[in-house]
């Protein structure tokens, strides 16, 4: 989004709204430009969530997907939580529906299973979970389970397998996949790399083991961050969503950070995380809708395994 007098005034007023709400604003690293310089707090999705719990605000503007403003909510119930867009999905959530995960688990009851599910999954998924874990902590959370457990790993088999390479803890991976990720490919990231020999490649570990070998480092998007801020190159290629690249040239303005191609495009856009728009935020400042709301007793529920996840990644 270019600068226009429009877009400065609906920033004036997002900041008034938030103002008069006692508002804030909390952005994944993968939305727009306009709504990461704008918001409190640009994050993962474990920054996120420990921003969501410890808020002192009346009201939280959640731009990422459903299942982040709805983790919010279910951390911190007293407050408002509104999102721009309430249609903003998750492949990965839509790929392990909470009734499929229910059945799965009553016909392997003999398993016992310790399920571990990674945060982006449906309210339904994380009720039905032991421990949550998000990119930034799933090998620290992995690592606290019970030896004597069977763990089901859910949604996705390709984080999943590269926890387990990192552990060496085996686990029986639910198949889901994150849509954005998995279009990078070996070729691809081949080519870049031979395009831009010096500069490390930093990869999601979303990505298939084919991207995930090529890569100088595995990391969540705020790793991410830590890794090009402490590595001496000044040049780096990166596997993630394309939103990310915004917040690294924010914080380190002297380095390149070049979009990691897939076979079709030069970078990748996950059609969820863009449907939010300055316009959408503005618009849930103002009439506090659309509103995150959920069954008390399916929160309680959800709860609990968050809060592990809080405690055990401390
Ligand atoms: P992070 O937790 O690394 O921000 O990842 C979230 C996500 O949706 C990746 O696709
Ligand atoms: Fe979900 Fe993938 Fe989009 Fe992340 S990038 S929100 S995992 S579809």
């Amino acid at each position: 989004m270019t600068t226009t007098l429009e877009s400065v005034d609906l920033v004036a007023d997002i900041l008034r709204l938030k103002k008069e709400r006692n508002a804030v604003i909390l952005a994944h690293n993968y939305q727009i430009k306009a709504i990461q310089d704008v918001a409190d707090y640009v994050g993962d999705s474990l920054g996120l969530s420990y921003q969501a719990k410890e808020t002192n605000a009346d009201v939280i503007a959640f731009c990422g997907v459903h299942f982040m403003a709805e983790t919010a909510k279910i951390v911190n119930p007293e407050k408002i939580v509104v999102l721009p867009d309430k249609d903003a999905g998750c492949s990965l959530e839509e790929s392990c529906p909470g009734p499929e995960l229910e059945a799965f688990l009553e016909k392997h009851r003999d398993k016992n299973y310790y399920v571990v599910a990674y945060i982006n999954c449906s309210g339904h998924v994380k009720a039905l979970s032991d421990v949550i874990c998000t990119s930034g902590n799933a090998v620290r959370i992995v690592e606290h389970v019970p030896a004597d457990r069977n763990i089901l790993f859910v949604p996705d088999a390709n984080l999943g397998a590269w926890v387990m390479e990192q552990t060496g803890r085996p686990m029986d991976l639910w198949q889901g996949a994150c849509y954005v990720h998995v279009e990078f490919t070996r070729d691809s990231i081949l080519k870049i790399k031979e395009e831009f020999p010096e500069a490390p490649v930093v990869a999601h570990p979303e990505c298939t083991f084919a991207v995930r070998l090529l890569a100088d480092e595995v990391c969540s998007t705020e790793k991410m961050v830590q890794y090009c801020r402490s590595h001496p190159a000044q040049s780096f290629v990166i596997v993630t969503e394309s939103g990310m690249l915004h917040r690294l040239r924010r914080e380190l303005p002297h380095k390149t950070f070049i979009p990691g191609p897939t076979d079709r495009c030069a970078c990748a856009d996950c059609r969820f995380m863009k449907m939010n728009t300055l316009e959408k935020l503005h618009r849930c400042l103002d009439t506090l809708q659309p509103r995150l709301e959920m069954p008390a007793a399916l929160r309680q529920r959800a709860e609990i395994p968050l809060l592990r996840m809080l405690e055990w990644s401390r």
